[in-house]
């Protein structure tokens, strides 16, 4: 894509932030694959390999990554770190967004890990840095305290949640604003076949504060791409930790994927980018998101997806074949 075609990609603030972002992110987590518990899931990526999606993310116009403490305790960050650097990319061309790990840590870890977060990713900057989830054990105020701290310092350029709850993003949210901050986003599971958070409050109290959803496996770990629905022995050879539970939404899905497919058609495009068009443009600018990737086709494949025009009735025709998973 060349970088006129890129300028057509309409990019969406960051929350209320001053930040601009593509409809879709790259999503990183696969770059520690092999290690920790992703291993149950993804395979190693040589540095061949997740170079070529960090360039191939960039050359079809996707100008963020979402990255993690959690995955491979940095190895994920320096991956992309090091692709962006194989790319020669500026820092100033680049959206970066990682997360600190709350589980069984209090609040000062945010400080303590952030020299780490920096170290690993450099020289990029943090754009956006994510309480990865509800469960530290700090009370919220000293862990929003901590954020704060880091962000006044320069460390940060804005604060996110992940998988927080309505109750608990509109008490991140005040604890925020009182500090004159804003809540720049909640990252959380959303996709044609999650669609919880449109029945439990997260999406109507963040389109309410204008906080952006930013959706992880939007894909549904590829079963929104179809392939598995096609061809079952492609699900069998999958590693039991991404098979748990994805037998059940293959069979429920099969109508909403013939509805996919058959729209797809029209638009000369794939399931997947449908899937994810869907995902990004039904709700206004509220919803972003960041799809992972084994592969450099997989990257480009949705990165171009940004570029499809779905109708309004395509946009409706597809809610109600999916409605059945709000
Ligand atoms: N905040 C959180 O708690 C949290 C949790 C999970 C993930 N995340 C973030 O969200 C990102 C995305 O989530 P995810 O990776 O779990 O789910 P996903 O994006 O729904 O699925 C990604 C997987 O689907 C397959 N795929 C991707 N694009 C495809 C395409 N165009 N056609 C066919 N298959 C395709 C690839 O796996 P195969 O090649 O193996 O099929 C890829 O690894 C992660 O990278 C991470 O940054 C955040």
């Amino acid at each position: 894509m060349s970088n006129k075609q890129k300028e057509t990609i309409p990019k969406r603030k960051l929350g209320k932030t001053t930040i601009d972002i593509t409809p879709i992110g790259q999503g990183v987590m696969q770059f520690a694959g092999g290690t920790t518990f992703m291993k149950f899931m993804y395979p190693a990526l040589t540095d061949e390999q997740s170079n070529n999606i960090v360039k191939t993310a960039l050359d079809n116009g996707i100008n963020w990554f979402d990255t993690a403490e959690a995955y491979g305790f940095g190895l994920s960050e320096e991956k992309l770190s090091k692709g962006l650097k194989a790319a020669n990319v500026d820092d100033k061309d680049v959206i970066i967004a990682t997360k600190w790990m709350p589980m069984m840590r209090r609040a000062k870890s945010i400080k303590k890990t952030i020299q780490n977060r920096i170290k690993h990713l450099e020289p990029y900057s943090i754009d956006l840095h994510q309480i990865h989830m509800p469960y530290s054990f700090s009370s919220f105020q000293k862990q929003f305290d901590a954020m704060a701290e880091i962000l006044d310092e320069g460390h940060i350029k804005s604060i996110g949640i992940s998988n927080f709850s309505a109750k608990q993003m509109i008490k991140a949210h005040d604890i925020l604003s009182e500090k004159g901050l804003v809540l720049a986003s909640n990252q959380v599971n959303y996709s044609l076949i999650k669609r919880k958070i449109e029945r439990n409050g997260v999406l109507d109290a963040a389109k309410e504060l204008g906080v952006t959803i930013i959706s992880w496996s939007p894909l549904q770990s590829g079963i929104l791409s179809g392939k598995y629905h096609k061809d079952e022995q492609l699900f069998n050879a999958l590693p039991y930790a991404r098979k748990m539970r994805s037998k059940k939404q293959i069979r429920d899905s099969q109508d909403l994927i013939n509805t996919l497919d058959s729209v797809a058609d029209s638009h000369k495009a794939t399931i997947a980018q449908i899937a994810l068009n869907w995902l990004v443009n039904y709700h206004g600018d509220t919803v972003v998101a960041i799809p992972g990737a084994t592969k450099a086709s997989q990257a480009e494949s949705n990165g171009k997806a940004m570029s499809i025009n779905l109708t309004k009735t395509e946009l409706n025709e597809i809610e109600e074949k999916s409605s059945m998973f709000i």
